[in-house]
C-alpha cells in the first residue's frame, strides 16, 4: 500500500512532470495513508453494490453515508462500518471532512447535487447522467476546473479488458475500415422507483447510456444523430409511488454517424423480454457488433459484464475467441477506480468529456424524435480511449 511519503515523493515527481496539474488548485489531495475518503449520497439499489465494492478498496475511506430515507443511511452505515451518516446534503457537506463525494441518487436529482458538492470543493463520481442536460453536465465540468477539484460520470465500461482488446484490434486495423456496428441493452424495467419513468429518467439515461459510451469509445465521437423514441407500457407499478404514469422514453432506437462514414446502432428499452431480467446473470450471447471491411468481432455478454470477444478476420476466417479475462473488471468500480487515480496521480480512462458527450447524443436523441430531424453534435472527447 502507499505510505503518505511515497504518496508525497510521487506527488513531488509528477507534479514535475506536470501530471498531477489538474489536483492542484484549491483542493489538496493529499490522502492520509494513501486513501481517498469518500461520501456516498443515495443508498438505494445500486448503493449495494457500490458499497462492499468500495469498502473493499485499498485506495477508499469511506466516511460518511447519506439518505433523504433515514433508515438507508442507516441500514448503510452499520453494514458497512462508516462512521458518519446524514440525512440531507448540506448536513453531509457541512459534516466529516471527504475527498470524493459519490453520487448514487435519482437521475433527476445528480446536477442539482453534484453542483452543491463542487461548491463545497469536494470532487464528484457521478452516477449516470451527470446531469439532466448537457448544457448543465457542461456547466459543473467548467464550473469544478474553477473550484480547483474534478467530477467523473459513470459508465466504467471503457476500463473492462474486453473493450481494451476492441479498441486495439480496431487501431491496429486487424477488421479493416470500420463500416457498422450494432449494440443492445434491455429488460423489462426496475420496479422499485418512479423516477426511472419520471420526465429526466428514460431507458436512454438508464440503460442505452453503456452503449453509447462503448460504441462512441470504440468508433470515435459521434458528428450527428437520427432517432426513434417511444412509449411502450404508459403505466407501472413501482415500489415507491404505486401506480404511475410512464412520462420518459422506455423504447429507444438511435443511430450515430462517426467518423469516415462509419455508422452504429443502439437500441435500448424497458420492454425487452429477457430471461436474463435486471440482474443480467446469464447473459451468454454477444450485445455488441462491429463490422469492418476485413473482420467482424462481437463482444460476449452486456458491455458492464463482459467474458469475451469473438473476432473473424479475412486472414482467420473461423471465429476465435479473445480478452476471456473477467476478473479484473466490474461495471461498479467508477468511483474505486477515480480514487485510486487521486492516489497514484494518473489519468483514468473514464473521462468527464466522454460522459457529456454521451449525455449530448441522449438529448439530441429526443430532440431527434421530437423534431424528425437529424442532430448534428458540437462535444467531443480524447479519442482513441484506450492507447
Ligand atoms: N439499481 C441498479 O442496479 C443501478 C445500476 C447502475 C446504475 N444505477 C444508477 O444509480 C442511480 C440510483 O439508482 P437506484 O436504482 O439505486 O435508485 P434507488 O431509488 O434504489 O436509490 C436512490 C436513492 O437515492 C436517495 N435520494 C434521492 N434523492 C436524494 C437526495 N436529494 N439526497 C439524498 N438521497 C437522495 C433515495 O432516497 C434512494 O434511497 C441512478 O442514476 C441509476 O441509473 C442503478
Amino acid at each position: 500500500m502507499l505510505t503518505r511519503k511515497d504518496f508525497i515523493e510521487r506527488s513531488a515527481k509528477l507534479m514535475v512532470a506536470g501530471m498531477l496539474a489538474p489536483y492542484l488548485g484549491n483542493s489538496v489531495i493529499l490522502p492520509k495513508d494513501g486513501k481517498i475518503k469518500i461520501g456516498v449520497i443515495g443508498c438505494g439499489s445500486v448503493s449495494s453494490m457500490y458499497l462492499p465494492h468500495l469498502s473493499k478498496s485499498n485506495y477508499v475511506e469511506l466516511v460518511s453515508v447519506c439518505d433523504i430515507i433515514p433508515e438507508r443511511a442507516k441500514r448503510a452505515a452499520e453494514k458497512y462500518n462508516v462512521p458518519n451518516q446524514y440525512d440531507h446534503i448540506d448536513k453531509l457537506l457541512a459534516g466529516a471532512s471527504f475527498d470524493l463525494l459519490v453520487n448514487l441518487t435519482n437521475m433527476q436529482e445528480h446536477g442539482r447535487l453534484n453542483k452543491l458538492a463542487l461548491t463545497a470543493r469536494k470532487n464528484v463520481w457521478s452516477e449516470k447522467p451527470m446531469a439532466n442536460t448537457y448544457r448543465e453536465g457542461k456547466a459543473l465540468f467548467d464550473f469544478a476546473k474553477k473550484q480547483g477539484v474534478k467530477i467523473w460520470g459513470a459508465p466504467a465500461v471503457v476500463n473492462s479488458p474486453q473493450f481494451a482488446y476492441m479498441s486495439k484490434a480496431i487501431q491496429e486495423g486487424k477488421i479493416g475500415k470500420v463500416s457498422a456496428a450494432h449494440a443492445h441493452y434491455g429488460h423489462l424495467g426496475p420496479t422499485w422507483s418512479a423516477f426511472f419513468y419520471e420526465q429526466g429518467g428514460g431507458s436512454l439515461p438508464d440503460l442505452g447510456v453503456y452503449n453509447l459510451a462503448t460504441l462512441t469509445g470504440l468508433l470515435g465521437p459521434a458528428k450527428s444523430v437520427v432517432a426513434m423514441t417511444s412509449i411502450i407500457t404508459t403505466e407501472r407499478l413501482v415500489d415507491d409511488k404505486g401506480k404511475i404514469k410512464v412520462v420518459a422514453e422506455d423504447n429507444a432506437m438511435v443511430l450515430m454517424e462517426h467518423a469516415h462514414g462509419a455508422l452504429s446502432h443502439v437500441q435500448c428499452g424497458f420492454n425487452y423480454f429477457d430471461p436474463y431480467g435486471h440482474e443480467g446473470t446469464g447473459q451468454d450471447k454477444p450485445t455488441i457488433s462491429i463490422w469492418g471491411t476485413k473482420g467482424n468481432m462481437n463482444l460476449l455478454g452486456y458491455d458492464w459484464a463482459p467474458f469475451g470477444v469473438d473476432l473473424a478476420t479475412t486472414d482467420h476466417e473461423k471465429t476465435n475467441r479473445y480478452a476471456t479475462d473477467t476478473g479484473s473488471y466490474v461495471w461498479e468500480q467508477g468511483a474505486s477506480v477515480i480514487a485510486e487515480s487521486m492516489v497514484s496521480g494518473t489519468i483514468p480512462l473514464i473521462a468527464a468529456e466522454h460522459a457529456l458527450h454521451v449525455l449530448e447524443i441522449i438529448e439530441a436523441a429526443r430532440e431527434s424524435q421530437a423534431s424528425g430531424k437529424r442532430i448534428s453534435l458540437t462535444s467531443t472527447f480524447t479519442y482513441p480511449v484506450v492507447t
